[in-house]
């Protein structure tokens, strides 16, 4: 009778040899939450796609920051619903702006809490588009101008910066999109305020809840001219380069979970953090199935983010991440 010469199972015996030899683990300094801001008084409104996440008035805010705070999270991604939307995203840049009250307040209840500022204008644009609208001079096809939304987001970042962002996320995937920012960030003093760039961020139905959420469903057509293809990856190493090469500080993949295969790519090409981005409908299909028992919800939690890990992520933003941080502590 012969035996098995390699015996792989030798390092599985125990708990303590499986958690000696674990390559990659998740810890509470790895999750970023975020944090939908409203206009209004009084309100903590659970969005209903989207169980345990909810849409917090200003004045309703310190709740959720001493949650966060006591589960020892170190950032929060920021969005805000806006009170106003007209066709150039007014709100997104105004210094009174939603955005820029919540993160003053935030810098109030927690000084050292790292606010990263989602930078885009489809929340604040009556067309729900990242950027303003174009007709085309003969075709009369509407689409997203380029270097006319690159003005008004610069706008947006600097306004962010100038309200106490620690961090500046710009999700628009306009071309030029880090070069611009930095730019405006530099001039305007903020030379030492990080790029976290949308880099690959794909047309993805895994949106979904989220523009429910954030009331930025875009009116007419979708984002296919600006988002990526979701069946391209080469592409991806395009976008990451251009972004690297223009300044960026962090590299982001969105959605996270059906494209693990490009948080590796980026992890091997490239050498600064990459995050990935845990999405809206990734986490409602986790909370839809936990919520008939058909699934052990924190089992599989955990078990995704340790792939994120696996396949590269140093970051990862979730809407789990007060679930993950207390899981750990209860560990
Ligand atoms: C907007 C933006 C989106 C998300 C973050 N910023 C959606 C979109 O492009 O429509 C998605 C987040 C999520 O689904 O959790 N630029
Ligand atoms: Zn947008």
């Amino acid at each position: 009778m012969s035996f098995p010469v390699i015996r792989n199972r030798r390092l599985r015996s125990s708990s303590a040899l499986r958690s000696l030899v674990r390559e990659n683990q998740v810890t509470v300094n790895d999750v970023v939450q975020p944090i939908f801001v409203t206009h209004g008084e009084g309100i903590k409104d659970e969005i209903p796609s989207m169980p345990g996440v909810y849409h917090f008035s200003l004045d309703r805010l310190e709740e959720e920051i001493s949650e966060i705070t006591a589960l020892g999270i170190q950032a929060i991604l920021l969005f805000g619903v806006p009170e106003h939307k007209d066709a150039i995203g007014t709100s997104a840049y105004d210094d009174k702006g939603i955005v820029q009250r919540a993160t003053h307040r935030i810098k109030e209840l927690n000084p050292s809490l790292l606010i990263i500022a989602d930078t885009c204008l489809c929340q604040f644009t009556d067309t729900g588009h990242c950027g303003v609208i174009h007709h085309h001079p003969i075709t009369g096809q509407a689409d997203v101008h380029n270097d006319l939304s690159l003005e008004l987001l610069v706008r947006t970042a600097v306004s962010q910066a100038k309200a106490g962002a620690d961090i500046i996320a710009p999700s628009n995937m306009m071309d030029g999109y880090v070069q611009a920012i930095r730019a405006g960030l530099d001039e305007a003093g903020f030379d030492n305020v990080p790029i976290m760039a949308y880099s690959v961020k794909y047309a993805s139905a895994y949106y979904g809840p989220f523009r429910d959420a954030a009331h930025s469903t875009p009116q007419f057509g979708d984002r296919k001219t600006y988002q990526m293809d979701p069946a391209n990856s080469r592409e991806a190493l395009r976008e990451a380069e251009s972004d690297v090469i223009e300044g960026a500080d962090f590299l982001m993949v969105k959605p996270a979970l059906a494209y693990m295969d490009i948080i590796r790519m980026l992890k091997d090409n490239f050498d600064l953090p990459v995050v990935a981005y845990n999405v809206s409908a990734e986490y409602s299909m986790i909370k839809a199935a936990a919520a008939q028992g058909w699934i052990n919800e924190e089992a599989i939690v955990m078990e995704t983010m340790t792939s994120f890990k696996r396949a590269g992520a140093d970051i990862i933003l979730t809407y789990f991440a007060k679930d993950i941080a207390r899981y750990l502590q209860n560990r």
